[in-house]
């Protein structure tokens, strides 16, 4: 018997991308930090791709917003780059052109039906404020952003109804002090940990400046995305339970708790303060995260995390969270054929649980959900469409998990993939493609997938047929 699975009303069926990924760079004066890494070390890129054009939404936005709405979306989040908005990185004075060009934006969106949620940092810090501050390591950049944060809301509160604050500030903290995938590339756990505590303080300051703003009365609400990957134990001896525990806290309770409930774990407090290399707070400061929770949550999820205890802790490169466990290669796990990550749709359910159990179910929606494809072209047919059943099918066992999540109670109130059309990926630039579109790098031609007939239909349906 086919089952169906139907979704609350006004469920939002969309799409996630970002102004840096997506935008293409207009002046080289305003540069990001990757836009800094490409210019002084390409090579570190996918086949050298940069920044500079990504998939030419500077340009393109009207025809993208367009396929988007082919696509069947009804909402969709991008984000405003820092770097682009505001020209005095220390005056905060906007850029005539970044007004203008973000004005358009939301006014297209809008004129096509589609919500748009903006996003205010998604892995783009002015290089600048890196170069005369230390980037997130100083508090000092978090003011900024709030500053920036507040110019937003006055600019497009009036027209955009959901703002977050982050995207995935974990990625932040391990990409840039941690695991060396993003500048400044460094290994060093005490700047790891300072640079969660102030992405943690510069997104309650933001929020704060949102509640004084005109948004609230113009109907706004304010969130943060946050990469979930929930961590399961090898076994349930002690030693691989505690491990787990500290991976669940580190990766994913370092920023879920202070957002939803205005607390860092204190567990986490008491073993970083142990070790030494607790951050540096004051009582005002947590006064104020206490004090600024989120409205919503948006959760971008793509794998769990497995965890063991750990046997083989090398500490010549100082703390690092790995000193309470180790990554375990699970024999038989369901592995993405095209990409090398984990396939556990399950794991959305758990999160939807977790947060109506554990985090006062509040509003979430999936942020992000998404299968990336090396070498995807192999799958266009000779009607020139990419036949990308697999995502099809990605999707329906993710959404079929939170299907069952809702009818559980859990709050959620919609679900984004990543992406509209195929976009600049970091270090990985084109080689994994996500999108619903397709995006010909040689001639930036873009065209549908199957994948986005199949979202068209699904969104018309407010759901699908199994
Ligand atoms: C999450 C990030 O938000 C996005 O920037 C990235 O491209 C995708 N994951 C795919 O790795």
């Amino acid at each position: 018997m086919a089952k169906q699975y139907q979704f609350p009303k006004d469920f939002w069926w969309g799409a996630a991308t970002s102004g840096p990924q997506s935008e293409g760079r207009f002046h080289k004066a305003h540069r990001n930090l990757f836009d800094y890494w490409y210019d002084h070390e390409p090579g570190a890129f996918w086949a050298g791709v940069g920044p500079d054009v990504a998939s030419n939404f500077y340009n393109d936005f009207r025809q993208d917003i367009a396929l988007m709405k082919q696509a069947g979306l009804n909402s969709v989040r991008t984000s405003i780059q820092w770097s682009r908005l505001i020209k005095g990185l220390e005056t905060g004075e906007p850029d005539e052109d970044g007004v203008r060009f973000y004005n358009e934006v939301i006014d297209e969106f809008l004129r096509q039906g589609i919500r748009p949620i903006m996003n205010l940092h998604h892995f783009d810090l002015p290089y600048a404020l890196y170069e005369k501050y230390g980037g997130w390591t100083n508090k000092k950049v978090a003011v900024l952003f709030a500053d920036f944060a507040e110019t937003c809301f006055a600019l497009f509160g009036d027209r955009v109804k959901e703002w977050t604050t982050f995207n995935e500030p974990m990625v932040v903290a391990e990409g840039e002090y941690l695991y060396r995938f993003h500048y400044p590339l460094q290994v060093d756990g005490k700047k790891a940990v300072q640079c969660i505590y102030n992405l943690n303080l510069a997104s309650a300051m933001a929020i704060e400046r949102f509640r004084q703003s005109a948004c609230e009365k113009q109907g706004g609400r304010i969130g943060i995305v946050i990469n979930l990957t929930p961590a399961y134990p090898r076994s349930d001896a002690a030693e691989d339970l505690a491990a787990a525990a500290f991976a669940e806290t580190f990766k994913n309770k370092a920023f879920l708790d202070p957002a939803v409930k205005g607390v860092f774990p204190p567990k986490l407090v008491e073993i970083l303060r142990k070790d030494g290399v607790l951050w540096e707070s004051t009582p005002e400061e947590l006064d104020l995260i206490q004090r600024n929770t989120v409205d919503f949550l948006g959760v971008n999820y793509y794998q769990p995390f497995r965890a063991q205890a750990q046997t083989a802790f090398d500490d010549s490169e100082g703390w690092l969270p790995e000193k309470y466990f180790a990554p375990y290669e699970m024999p038989g796990r369901r592995m993405n054929p095209y990409r090398g990550w984990e396939i556990y749709p399950q794991a959305i359910y758990d999160i939807a649980i977790n947060i109506r159990d554990n985090y006062g179910n509040i509003p979430w929606y999936v942020s992000e959900n998404g299968m990336g494809v090396e070498g995807e072209e192999k799958f266009r047919q000779a009607n020139g469409m990419i036949a990308d059943d697999y995502r099809i099918d990605f999707i329906k066992e993710h959404l079929a998990w939170l299907h069952r999540g809702i009818a559980e109670g859990s709050n959620c109130f919609g679900y984004h993939l990543w992406t509209p059309i195929d976009c600049w990926s970091w270090s990985n630039a084109y080689k994994n493609r996500y999108g619903l579109i397709a995006l010909n790098l040689a001639n930036q031609q873009k065209t549908l997938k199957k994948s986005a007939y199949w979202f068209r239909d699904l969104a018309a349906h407010n759901g699908f047929t199994e």
